[in-house]
């Protein structure tokens, strides 16, 4: 079954057209990769499915509804987006989780607690000041704050960077494990063509705005990428 369409959008940023008639389909419960090379759309297409930025032409449905038709703290409910620049603000990391739950209005202390160790951190992290996390912590937090709102398609732009190369598999797990335990669908922006191999159930390549490739990951030609 497909939970996201996505047909002929076109978005043009100060006069300079980033994505061109670009249609992709993803399939409830799958894991897509996103690959490209830096600057041909990637951020700008996730923008565009959380409702951040709207296409100047084309549509995106969610199920049958097109997105414009659904309000944005549902529609955000449902699709959330972890941004490639991670935020944290100020306070505990507990705090930091709570953050997305807050925005929906609600506050579940158990899944707050699950989503930290989702994402691969101990209980002792709830307690530290989120500002003092190293760079692949803060990554983790701000995953844990997606998961805490329990979303039904997870936008990962680049969830991995700055995370330790030795834990990095780890964290991968981490995210696969959730994912399928959840019946989690996952559109996942990734540079690293190793981690797109080990995550995806399909690869999409995005170049110069307009998709231009979607295969199954162990069919994916590398050679026609980048
Ligand atoms: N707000 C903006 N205004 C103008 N140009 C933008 C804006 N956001 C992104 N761009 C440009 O759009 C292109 C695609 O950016 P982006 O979607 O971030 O690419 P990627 O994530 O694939 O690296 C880049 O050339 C970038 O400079
Ligand atoms: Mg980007």
């Amino acid at each position: 079954m497909d939970i996201l369409h996505i047909n002929n959008i076109k978005k043009t940023l100060q006069k300079t057209t980033i994505l061109t008639d670009l249609s992709l389909t993803v399939k409830k419960a799958e894991i897509l990769t996103l690959v490209g090379p830096s600057g041909s759309g990637k951020t700008t297409l996730l923008r565009c499915i959380n409702r951040l930025i709207d296409p100047d032409q084309g549509t995106i449905h969610y199920h049958e509804n097109d997105i414009k038709n659904i309000p944005v703290v549902s529609l955000r409910k449902e699709i959330v987006l972890v941004p490639q620049e991670t935020y944290m603000l100020p306070g505990t990391v507990y705090d930091n989780i709570a953050y997305g739950q807050n925005l929906q209005g609600y506050k579940d202390e158990a899944v707050i607690k699950q989503s930290l160790t989702d994402a691969g951190l101990d209980r002792s992290f709830l307690t530290k000041d989120a500002m003092k996390l190293s760079g692949g912590e803060k990554k983790r937090v701000s995953l844990a704050r997606a998961l805490a709102i329990n979303p039904k398609i997870l936008l990962l732009d680049e969830p991995t960077n700055g995370i330790d190369p030795k834990v990095l598999v780890t964290v991968e797990k981490n995210i696969i494990d959730f994912a399928r335990k959840r019946n989690l669908t996952i559109l996942w922006v990734t540079h690293n063509i190793d981690q797109a191999t080990r995550v995806s159930d399909r690869i999409a390549n995005l170049k110069e705005g307009t998709i231009t490739e979607v295969q199954r990951a162990q069919e994916f030609q590398w050679g026609s990428a980048y």
